[in-house]
């Protein structure tokens, strides 16, 4: 028999980083030292309180059980709480939580609950791929790829998009570019989508990782008719447990708990318990020690980087939050992935995240400083 893939699948393009990782293990293979600047993935460590917690939870056997696809009722009073703290967002934990495998997992399940085949989902271009695939191409949709541009501060321009859209992905502090919204701007999103009867599905992984004075908010300060898409990855060191969470509004996370509930049975328990721990670190709308240290770090980090690349004649903006630098390379992004990895410094070619990605590189902090001042070396010798 001939197995084929479905034409939904057929529709996906290989998955960029699973191309890259390959050339990097042959690379490692011929002894190289790598410098892995690719997956936005923290280099350092879970803080501890929050490892010792598990541990603790792993002891108790009740842990050891089925959760619930919606996630344990503790778990969305914490969040519900860790909202109201943070942002002074008041949220039903029955009704406007659920909680995730990671924000990944929700981000590409919202659309199978409220996108029909054929329907127009409006992405972002350069954006984080499961927007426009793992959500839209996998439920028979069609993405409808919406630029955002450097000179417009990467903030998507509303006036030029079609209006015929059922779902609009947002994503501030945004992966690859390191743009922030600030509320003035949420508020025009929630208006256009309200205007074009558009679903807004609001990406905040990354409100926490946010430099200098820049506090990143969340839509539904602005506005309750959204969903809010958050996690743990890169708050609290966590990307391996895979825990995220989806707040706002119930209809919309009512859609989204029924299609979880036919596809996973939930997050383990003693995840969710560390988790809660770690959310718990909050009380009031400050960043705590664990998480502030950790963003310090990053902070030091892209210093470094700037100021590095700027010296070998990058345009390189500062970013206020995420750990991405997204800069432009005036040549074909592959071409320069490419050569950069002969030196052994991994980059992510811009086009990776769209066609309006191309020219553009990423860079993710996830190097300590003497590593970085190293791979700048190197950049300098293959320029
Ligand atoms: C913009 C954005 N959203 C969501 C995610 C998913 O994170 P997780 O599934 O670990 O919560 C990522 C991961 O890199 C991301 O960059």
């Amino acid at each position: 028999m001939a197995i084929e893939f479905a034409e939904r699948l057929k529709s996906i393009p290989p998955y960029l980083f699973a191309e890259i990782e390959e050339k990097v293990s042959k690379k490692i293979d011929q002894g190289m030292d790598i410098i892995d600047f690719g997956i936005g993935d923290p280099d350092l460590p879970t803080p501890a309180p929050i490892v010792e917690e598990i541990k603790r939870q792993l002891d108790d056997p009740e842990n050891h059980r089925y959760p619930t696809s919606a996630g344990e009722r503790e778990t969305r009073i914490a969040i519900a709480e860790w909202y109201s703290n943070r942002f002074g967002v008041e949220l039903n934990p029955d009704r406007e939580v659920a909680v995730l495998l990671g924000s990944k997992e929700g981000l590409a399940n919202i659309a199978r609950a409220f996108v029909n085949p054929g329907e127009k989902v409006l992405c972002p271009d350069p954006a984080y791929p499961v927007y426009s695939q793992g959500a839209t191409l996998l439920c028979d949709a069609q993405p409808v790829k919406a630029p955002l541009y450097d000179n417009d501060d990467f903030l998507l321009n509303f006036e030029d998009c079609p209006s015929d859209t059922r779902m609009l992905f947002l994503n501030y502090p945004n992966n690859p570019t390191g743009a922030v919204a600030d509320g003035a701007y949420l508020m025009k999103a929630l208006r256009w989508c309200n205007d074009t009867d558009t679903i807004l599905c609001y990406d905040n992984a990354y409100s926490e990782m946010t430099f200098d004075d820049f506090v990143a908010p969340s839509i539904l300060q602005y506005g309750r008719q959204a969903i809010e898409f958050g996690s743990l990855s890169k708050t609290f060191n966590m990307t391996g447990y895979r825990l995220g969470y989806a707040v706002g509004d119930a209809k919309l996370i009512a859609g989204l708990k029924k299609v979880k509930s036919q596809i996973d049975s939930g997050a383990p328990k003693f995840i969710q318990k560390a988790a809660v721990a770690a959310l718990r670190h909050y009380h009031g709308g400050r960043r705590p020690k664990i998480v502030q240290d950790n963003v310090d770090v990053y902070q030091k980090r892209r210093d470094v980087m700037v100021r590095g690349l700027r010296k070998l004649g990058f345009n390189v903006r500062m970013p206020k939050g995420t750990f991405y630098l997204f800069f432009n390379v005036e040549c074909d992004s592959m071409d320069f992935a490419s050569r950069m990895l002969d030196m052994g410094v991994v980059v992510t070619p811009g086009v990776g995240f769209g066609q309006n990605g191309e020219g553009f590189v990423r860079m993710a902090l996830t190097q300590p400083a003497e590593r970085i001042e190293e791979a700048l070396e190197r950049m300098r010798k293959a320029l």
